[in-house]
């Protein structure tokens, strides 16, 4: 999402030097990783009906790509064709992308959110909104005063789903609450899910670790999609966020390449797909023994 956007670049950070470490990082991993054209979906997937993109989505900037209006018409017709039926998506937010998928398909839905929500280093929110002037805010909503306004922090307490739960979605999601680093897997066998949605924390290390956990737990065959990832040089130096999955998938690829049978971006798109490969990998450093050496669940 690019809803970090400026407030990376107030924190600071050199617009230049930034650029030219995305650039490269971008460099490094485009060889690997081809781009398909979303009209070109249904072909590479196997589906029986082609993606039409919307006209003003592609005639937009990949700058100027939302995550509501672009990506999420790809999402949907993924779900709708893929037709997962347990489904986990790191970073809940509100659940837009839970609802997605809960209208899509039959899925059950299991996804992660920080109880408290996410804040940066010099404890402002990640997620603001501002509150109009005279709106009551929910009981139990964390929220300041900045200005002449109320902000409340949208990732976080009542907020985390509020759009499935007034969806009446609910009884088809279970909510899991904690820091995805932190999140206990033993109890789910190797390829329990079908599908896994990693849009939760875009640090490297949040974003290596979800990775490392959603490959274990991703069936053979199953869809993992990654959200935040485009191989733009200019959505690079302007946007936070793509920056820490791109170094993140980078520094995995090594071992990932082993895992996937086929991965690539969307064009256009924020999105990375991966599907997990089907025979045995017999390979040492698999997401298995990773999370496993690291104590992980
Ligand atoms: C980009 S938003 C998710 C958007 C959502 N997937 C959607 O489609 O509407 C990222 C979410 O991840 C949460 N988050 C950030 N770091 C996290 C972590 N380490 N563990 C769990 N959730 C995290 C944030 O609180 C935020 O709600």
């Amino acid at each position: 999402m690019v809803v970090n956007d400026s407030t990376s670049r107030s924190r600071g950070m050199e617009a230049t030097a930034i650029a030219e470490a995305s650039a490269q990082t971008a460099r490094a991993v485009e060889p690997a990783i081809p781009a398909v054209p979303c009209e070109a979906l249904d072909e590479r997937l196997g589906f029986a009906v082609p993606f039409r993109p919307a006209p003003e989505s592609l005639s937009k900037s990949l700058v100027d790509w939302k995550m509501d209006a672009d990506d999420m018409p790809i999402l949907r017709y993924l779900y709708r064709h893929f037709r997962p039926r347990r489904h986990l998506e790191f970073g809940t937010w509100e659940g837009a992308g839970v609802v997605a998928c809960l209208e899509e398909c039959d899925a059950t839905v299991w996804t992660l959110n920080l109880p408290d929500g996410e804040c940066w280093p010099d404890g402002k929110y990640a997620y603001p909104r501002k509150v109009e002037p005279g709106a009551v805010v929910p009981a139990g909503v964390t929220s300041r005063p900045a200005d002449d306004d109320i902000v409340v922090q949208s990732d976080a307490g009542w907020f985390v789903g509020r759009l499935y739960r007034e969806k009446g979605l609910g009884h088809r999601v279970c909510q899991v609450y904690c820091d995805s680093r932190d999140w206990d897997t033993s109890s789910y066998p190797d390829g329990f899910f079908d599908s896994v949605l990693v849009d939760g924390g875009h640090t490297e290390e949040i974003v290596a670790s979800d990775t490392r956990k959603a490959m274990r737990l991703v069936r053979p065959g199953g869809l993992v999609l990654w959200h935040d990832f485009c191989p733009d040089p200019d959505v690079h130096a302007r946007c936070a966020s793509p920056r820490g999955v791109h170094r993140a998938i980078s520094t995995s690829w090594p071992w990932l390449e082993h895992e996937l049978q086929d991965a690539f971006w969307i064009k256009p798109s924020w999105l990375l797909v991966g599907i997990k490969r089907s025979g045995p990998d017999k390979r040492v450093g698999s997401a298995r023994d990773l999370d496993a050496s690291e104590g992980g669940s």
